[in-house]
């Protein structure tokens, strides 16, 4: 299997507290993987693993390897900020500039980096917003305020923030959870989309929207209290929900626990 993303022996700490013991698991290209399991099981902390935003965390570490095409991000000669250039991310709750224009937020990240050329950033905007589906329904209104938006445009508006910038993988946690169920849809169906592009990881607690918008699925877990979270199995999404492997998957998506 061509691999995009392989985590190798993975452990992620929060000072002394051991948050999350070997992860290993791999993400094929242009695919959707999804994380599932109990709250607390540590899907955020690997996600942010991913493109080395937990270590931003106060006294949080990672040990083992996540390879990006086969070079580990977390080599020392690798630049964070250009890990998570590389490696975009959406967050649960829609947080965009909320006084920026709709055009501005969607170019922040190529301004920044210290792009000024108005056509190429107004030709950037466009065709992120038309790659976050978002497009026809701000057009006429670029200059008008993000904070302005529905929560779904919103969020529809960080994801063409995150594509902005050409990332190769979106790292998406939890983007539907403030949403209605009118604009999940809308965001199930962009992530359709969006991996012909793009490889996506996404962590959701609605085991529906796993198996709609997935090709693979990773279920983790608590072993006890004061335990760290582990990866249970990863599989194919349908194998997943249909046969799995484990009797803890089993039980967490047929509902008797979690
Ligand atoms: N910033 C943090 N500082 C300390 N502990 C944290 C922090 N974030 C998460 N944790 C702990 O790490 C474990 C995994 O959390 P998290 O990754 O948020 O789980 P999930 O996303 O599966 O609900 C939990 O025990 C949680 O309390
Ligand atoms: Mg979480």
């Amino acid at each position: 299997m061509a691999k995009r993303i392989d985590v190798k022996d993975l452990n992620l700490y929060y000072g002394k507290f051991h948050a999350v013991d070997s992860v290993s698991l791999a993400v094929p290209p242009h695919s959707v993987t999804a994380f599932i399991g109990p709250s607390g099981c540590g899907k955020s902390t690997v996600l942010r693993s991913l493109n080395r935003m937990h270590e931003v965390i106060p006294g949080a570490r990672a040990e083992g390897k996540v390879l990006l095409d086969g070079e580990d991000v977390y080599a020392s000669s690798v630049d964070p900020v250009s890990v998570r250039r590389t490696i975009g991310m959406v967050f649960q709750r829609p947080n965009p500039f909320p006084t920026m224009s709709i055009r501005d937020n969607v170019v922040a990240g190529l301004k920044l980096a210290g792009e000024r050329d108005k056509r190429k950033l107004d030709r950037v905007a466009e065709e992120a917003l038309r790659g976050a589906n978002l497009w026809a329904e701000v057009k006429d209104r670029l200059n008008r305020p993000g904070g302005g938006l529905s929560g779904g445009q919103q969020q529809r508006l960080c994801i063409a923030r995150a594509i902005a910038v050409r990332p190769d993988v979106l790292l998406m946690d939890e983007p539907c959870s403030a949403l209605d169920p009118i604009s999940t849809l809308a965001i199930e169906d962009l992530i359709g989309e969006l991996k012909k592009d793009y490889t996506i990881v996404i962590v959701t607690h609605n085991m529906q929207q796993a198996a709609r918008v997935s090709d693979q699925t990773a279920f983790f877990n608590l072993a006890g209290v004061g335990q760290p979270g582990r990866l249970v199995e990863v599989d194919d999404t349908e194998r997943i929900f249909s046969n799995p492997g484990q009797k803890a998957t089993e039980d967490y998506i047929s509902g008797r626990f979690g």
